[in-house]
């Protein structure tokens, strides 16, 4: 039985990680989070400023950032690096999330992290989520999930994440980073989110984080068994 590629993509806070990290865990396979490589960019990008718009200073700073995944030896879970620095809690900060589509809207540091992406994924046995994993990343990706839940639930559930990680935020500024993020995402000229043809639909607004999980597991034993 060969190994696949499993490539999820939706808008912000649908439930795309935590569903792809437990996909990941039940098949073992390798989870990897690209949406954390655009917010180790973003988080470089606010430490020290560059010119978005001028291809001479985003390659410069490009040279500059070395993103790493590793793991946490206490839990298994995967922690982000960047020039070798541990940079998983402040890339989840709101500041992060502002500008994190503006900086993933810039076709050279799109190309930079789609690279990176491909090579990490090139030994198959890989669940990405991000927001053009199935379009251009893997496009022949064997099986490809398009999540969606409705703005308040997403909200609702980030807010969640976010008070449990300490953070202390209004489900109104969630509701609102969230819109604009899609917005922004899915407007974009590089790559935009799209749900592709060959990608299946799930929309978790209704559903419980078990049978969503489920539902991915048990597509993905099917396409296995194809393989
Ligand atoms: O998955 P996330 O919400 O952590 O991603 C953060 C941002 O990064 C998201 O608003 C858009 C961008 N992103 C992207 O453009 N392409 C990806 N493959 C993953 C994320």
């Amino acid at each position: 039985m060969g190994k696949i590629v499993i490539a999820i993509d939706g808008q912000s806070g649908c439930g795309k990680s935590s569903t792809a990290k437990a996909v990941a865990k039940s098949l073992g396979y390798t989870y990897l989070d690209s949406g954390a490589m655009y917010r180790a960019v973003t988080y470089y990008y606010l430490q020290n400023p560059f010119d978005l718009g001028d291809a001479e200073s985003v390659s410069r700073a490009l040279e500059n950032v070395d993103i790493e995944f590793r793991l946490n030896p206490e839990d298994g879970s995967q922690l982000t690096f960047l020039n070798g620095e541990n940079v998983e809690a402040q890339i989840r900060q709101m500041e992060v999330s502002k500008s994190v589509s503006k900086v993933a809207a810039v076709k050279l540091i799109r190309e930079a992290m789609v690279a990176q992406q491909r090579k990490l994924g090139a030994a198959k046995g890989v669940v990405m989520d991000g927001r053009d994993i199935g379009s251009v990343v893997f496009p022949d990706a064997a099986l490809k999930v398009y999540m969606t839940a409705d703005l308040e639930t997403r909200a609702k559930r980030r807010l969640r994440e976010l008070s449990a990680d300490g953070g202390v935020y209004s489900l109104k500024e969630i509701q609102k980073n969230l819109a604009e993020r899609d917005k922004l995402d899915s407007s974009r000229e590089e790559s935009p989110l799209v749900k592709m043809e060959d990608a299946v639909e799930l929309d978790t607004s209704e559903l419980k984080f078990e049978d969503q999980v489920n539902f991915v597991i048990d597509l993905a034993r099917e396409r296995i068994e194809k393989e």
